[in-house]
């Protein structure tokens, strides 16, 4: 009598480390990742304090930044600045102000670090009064056709500063086929579009807003222009216009809790999908961190490569530095 065995050992290429490596799927590298950043006026460091180990950083420590980017191998870093409350106004007009903090401090990277891809934030709410990404009406309902003439002008500022990727992230529709005529017009044929295709009205977005300072400000919520979490077909559809539109590439936002979407996406276009891992996904990581509640390096690592697996070509994260040391060690 034979004593009995699984057909199947799925344990044996899981054995040692070296076997696991070889049969590994999906691999997370520095070149996965985009680095956000929180640029302010004045020259000292602001630590955010809903994002433990976040600052918001003058132009020169932003330039500092970059560097450190391209040391750690990061390809890109996303801007987003924190404009001063003076210059904000009703309709957000400081946004295409090709002297504002973004402006400035997408030239001094592009000075000091040409090698590494500035992305840029495309929509009004750092620029606004009411916190909306567009123009509000008397009802305070955000406009569309208005805001997409507002977001071409800031699209061309930040292109003429030099930004590689600008990003819409207001989701008003036709935005990225205006920007692209804009963009071609100008002659910024090769900056690219990276469209927040799929971006959901998310409780995620809370400590985002008070690095940007806009927390406080915003009245009402965005649920008549960002994506309602119940919907994913809709989802490809925001996509299929964007890249009708020309995007280069497109995002889901927010990450964990969408990478259904982000599936979905990869397997319906086939096209470079970034997803962003947004502020509030970094709290809770951190918060479980200080809870004692898990191990950051173990989460971040996890997280990312959960990404990665899903399809995403690349992720925006907080964690982005400390992500690639590890990778790099
Ligand atoms: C602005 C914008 C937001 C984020 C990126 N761009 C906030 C919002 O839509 O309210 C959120 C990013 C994060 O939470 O990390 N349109």
């Amino acid at each position: 009598m034979t004593a009995s065995f699984p057909a199947l050992r799925l344990r044996r290429t899981r054995a040692a480390d070296w076997s696991r490596r070889m049969v590994a799927e999906n691999v997370l590298t520095s070149a996965d990742l985009i680095w956000p950043m929180f640029v302010s006026v004045g020259d000292a460091e602001e630590p955010v304090a809903s994002l433990p180990g976040v600052s918001r950083w003058p132009i020169s420590g932003i330039v500092d930044r970059a560097r450190e980017a391209r040391s750690l191998g990061i390809p890109c870093i996303a801007l987003f600045p924190n404009t001063p409350h003076d210059l904000r106004s009703e309709d957000g007009r400081e946004a295409y102000n090709a002297d504002n903090l973004m402006c400035r401090a997408i030239r001094a990277i592009k000075d000091a670090v040409p090698d590494v891809g500035v992305l840029t934030d495309v929509a009004l709410d750092p620029y606004t009064t009411h916190g909306h990404d567009g123009l509000v009406d008397a009802q305070g309902y955000v406009l569309n056709d208005a805001t997409s003439e507002v977001l071409v002008r800031q699209a061309l500022a930040q292109a003429e500063a030099g930004a590689d990727i600008i990003a819409p992230s207001d989701m008003m529709d036709g935005r990225v086929g205006a920007i692209r005529g804009a963009l071609e017009e100008g002659g910024f044929f090769n900056v690219q579009i990276m469209a927040y295709a799929a971006k959901y009205a998310s409780a995620f977005y809370g400590p985002f807003r008070e690095a940007v300072g806009s927390r406080g400000l915003l009245q009402g919520d965005k649920k008549t222009y960002q994506m309602d979490p119940a919907n994913a077909e809709e989802a490809l559809r925001e996509v299929s216009l964007d890249l009708a539109e020309g995007a280069d590439s497109v995002m889901v936002k927010p990450g964990l809790s969408y990478l259904d979407i982000v599936l979905r996406v990869k397997r319906a276009f086939e096209v470079p999908v970034f997803a962003y891992q947004v502020s509030g996904e970094y709290a809770m990581i951190e918060a479980a961190v200080a809870a004692g509640a898990g191990d950051r390096d173990g989460l971040v690592l996890e997280t990312l490569m959960a990404f990665k697996r899903a399809g995403c070509s690349g992720v925006l994260t907080y964690h982005a530095a400390h992500a690639a040391r590890l990778l790099n060690a």
